[in-house]
C-alpha cells in the first residue's frame, strides 16, 4: 500500500521522493565552464600598484581589521593609511603591514602584505588608502556592532568560488545582494591547483577577481582541500604553503595554535572555523582546540552558533559522497550538545539544505546507524557551488535519503539574515535567477533561545 502510495506521490511530482524532501528537476548544466583568461585580469595601472586586496576580522570580537594586499616589484610601502568617514577633523592613522613571499615550483609571489587595523569603532565605515602617489588605490569597510544577542547582521555564504565564466555570475550576483555584510567563505578559492604545476599566477588573478568584494567586506575563510597545494612530484611538501601565505586569519586571538582553525565573535553570531584536512583525531591539536572551544560560547552573548567546514558531514550527492564522514564521527555529538545553528560547508559543487537530524547514537554493536530528526541538531547546507572549473555535481543518490530537504545541481551562493536571538532568514540564490529571486528560502530558529521546528519553503519550480 506505502509503495502505491509513493508511486501516485511520484506521478504527482517528479521532484518529491517518499524518502525525504525535494530534489530540484532544475540542473543548470552538466558541463564545466572555462576559466577567465589571465588577461581579464591585469593588474592595476600604476608603478607598484598595490593589488589583490582582501580583508578579514582582526580579532575575536570585531574591532579589529586584517587588510592584506600584493605589491609586485617592491617591498614599499608597506604601511596602510586609515580614517573614519563623517568626521570634520577626522585623524588619519596608519598602520604597518607585516609583508612575505613565498616561491612555489618556478614561481615567486610578489610582496604580499598583512596590515591589522587594530581598536576601531564599532559601527563605522573607514576608508583606507594604499600604495604611493601615483598608484594610490583607495577602498572602505564597515566594522560591526558591537556583539550582542539581538544584533542583527547579514552574512553572505559561498564556496568552491574558482574563476570560470560561472564563477564570475556567482560573484557579480554577491555583490549585488546589498544586505550582505561579510561572507562566510567555505573553502576552495582559486582552484590554481587545477593547472599544470600549480600554477600559481592562478592565485594572483584570483586575488584580483574577488577584490570588487573582498576589498570592501571581511571574508571569513576556511580552508578547502584545493588550497593544500602539496604537490611532492615538484618538489611542493609544505601544505597550505600559497594559502597560508595569502591568507591571514586572527586565529591566535580564538587560542588557536593554527591558521586553519579559529573562531570569530561577529555582531550576533560566534563562528568556529574548522579544517577537514587537519588532524583532528584524538588528542590532535585540533580536536583538543574545539573541544575546549564550545564552552566558552556564551549564547546570551551570541546566540548564533556557527560552525563552517570544507568537506560535509551530511551530503548526498554522489560526488565526495562520505568524505566528510570521519569527520562527523569525531564531532557530531559535540554539534549537538552544544546546539549549533548551522554547520555550512563547500566541497560538493551543488546545493542541498537537511533537515535537523542526527546520528550519534550509533556504537558499532547496537545497529542504529539511521539518522533521526533531532531539535537539538544542526541544519547542515552544502554550498560548494560557487561556479569553478570542475563543474557542478549533478549526480545525487536516489532515493533522496530522509535527511534531505532540499536539494538542486547549480550554481549560486546564500544569505543569513540575523534578525534577533530568536528569528533568521535564509535565502539561497541560484545563478540563473536574478539576485532577488530565492530559489530555497527558510525561518531558521534559533537552537537556543527557540528551539521549533522550521517550515521550508522551497520554490523549485523553474
Ligand atoms: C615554469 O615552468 C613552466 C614549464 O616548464 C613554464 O611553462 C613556465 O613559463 C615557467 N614559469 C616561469 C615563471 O618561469
Ligand atoms: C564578469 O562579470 C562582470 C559583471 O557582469 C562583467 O562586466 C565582466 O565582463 C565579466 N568578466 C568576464 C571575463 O566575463
Ligand atoms: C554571558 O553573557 C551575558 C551577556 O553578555 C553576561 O551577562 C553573562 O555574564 C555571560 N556569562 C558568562 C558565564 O560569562
Ligand atoms: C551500544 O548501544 C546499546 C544500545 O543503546 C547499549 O546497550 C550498549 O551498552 C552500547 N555499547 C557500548 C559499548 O557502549
Ligand atoms: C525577532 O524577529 C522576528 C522576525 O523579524 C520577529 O517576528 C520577532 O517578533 C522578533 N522577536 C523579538 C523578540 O523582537
Ligand atoms: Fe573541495
Amino acid at each position: 500500500m506505502a509503495s502505491i502510495v509513493c508511486f501516485l506521490l511520484l506521478l504527482l511530482s517528479i521532484a518529491r521522493s517518499c524518502h525525504g524532501g525535494i530534489t530540484s528537476p532544475y540542473v543548470r548544466k552538466t558541463e564545466a565552464s572555462i576559466d577567465m583568461p589571465v588577461e581579464a585580469f591585469p593588474p592595476p595601472e600604476g608603478d607598484n600598484a598595490p593589488e589583490q586586496v582582501h580583508i578579514t576580522q582582526g580579532d575575536l570580537i570585531g574591532r579589529s581589521v586584517i587588510i592584506s594586499w600584493v605589491t609586485p616589484k617592491d617591498r614599499f610601502p608597506n604601511t596602510v593609511t586609515y580614517w573614519p568617514t563623517g568626521k570634520k577633523h577626522h585623524h588619519k592613522r596608519q598602520a604597518r603591514a607585516v609583508t612575505t613571499f613565498y616561491r612555489y615550483y618556478n614561481y615567486t609571489s610578489g610582496y604580499i602584505h598583512h596590515a591589522t587595523l587594530n581598536k576601531l569603532k564599532y559601527n563605522t565605515r573607514y576608508i583606507y588608502e594604499l600604495g604611493r602617489h601615483g598608484s594610490t588605490r583607495r577602498f572602505s569597510f564597515a566594522t560591526p556592532p558591537q556583539v550582542g544577542p539581538d544584533v542583527p547582521y547579514t552574512f553572505g555564504i559561498m564556496g568552491d568560488l574558482g574563476q570560470t565564466y560561472d564563477s564570475n555570475v556567482t560573484l557579480t550576483h554577491y555583490v549585488s545582494n546589498k544586505k550582505a555584510q561579510t561572507m562566510l567563505f567555505v573553502g576552495d578559492l582559486s582552484y590554481a591547483d587545477d593547472h599544470p604545476l600549480h600554477d600559481n599566477v592562478k592565485w594572483d588573478t584570483w586575488g584580483r577577481f574577488v577584490e570588487k568584494s573582498t576589498a570592501y567586506q571581511p571574508w571569513i575563510w576556511a580552508a578547502g582541500n584545493h588550497e593544500i597545494d602539496y604537490a611532492p612530484e615538484i618538489d611542493e611538501h609544505t601544505p597550505f604553503k600559497p594559502y597560508m601565505h595569502r591568507y591571514h586569519v586572527p586565529y591566535r586571538a580564538s587560542h588557536s595554535t593554527s591558521p586553519l582553525w579559529y573562531s570569530v565573535k561577529r555582531a550576533s553570531a560566534y563562528i568556529i572555523v574548522l579544517s577537514s584536512y587537519s588532524a583532528y583525531g584524538k588528542y590532535t591539536p585540533q580536536y583538543d582546540w574545539l573541544k575546549q572551544e564550545f564552552p566558552k560560547v556564551n549564547r546570551s552573548e551570541t546566540p548564533w552558533l556557527i560552525v563552517l567546514v570544507h568537506s560535509p558531514w551530511y551530503n548526498s550527492n554522489n560526488y565526495h559522497y562520505m568524505e566528510g564522514e570521519t569527520m562527523r564521527v569525531m564531532f557530531e555529538s559535540w554539534v549537538v550538545e552544544n546546539k549549533v545553528d548551522l554547520v555550512l560547508a563547500g566541497h560538493v559543487h551543488s546545493y542541498e539544505r537537511t533537515y535537523r537530524i542526527s546520528n550519534v547514537r550509533y556504537n558499532i554493536t547496537n545497529g542504529m546507524s539511521t539518522p533521526i530528526k533531532d531539535p537539538s541538531a544542526p541544519i547542515y547546507i552544502t554550498i560548494g557551488d560557487g561556479g569553478n572549473i570542475e563543474g557542478p555535481a549533478y549526480r545525487f543518490t536516489e532515493p533522496q535519503p530522509s535527511y534531505s530537504a532540499f536539494r538542486e545541481a547549480s550554481f549560486g551562493h546564500a544569505s543569513l539574515e540575523i534578525k534577533n536571538r530568536t528569528h533568521a532568514y535564509y535565502t539561497w540564490h541560484r545563478n540563473h535567477d536574478n539576485e532577488p529571486v530565492a530559489a530555497d528560502s527558510l525561518w531558521i530558529y534559533n537552537r537556543y533561545w527557540y528551539p521549533e521546528e522550521e517550515h521550508s519553503s522551497a520554490s523549485y519550480m523553474v
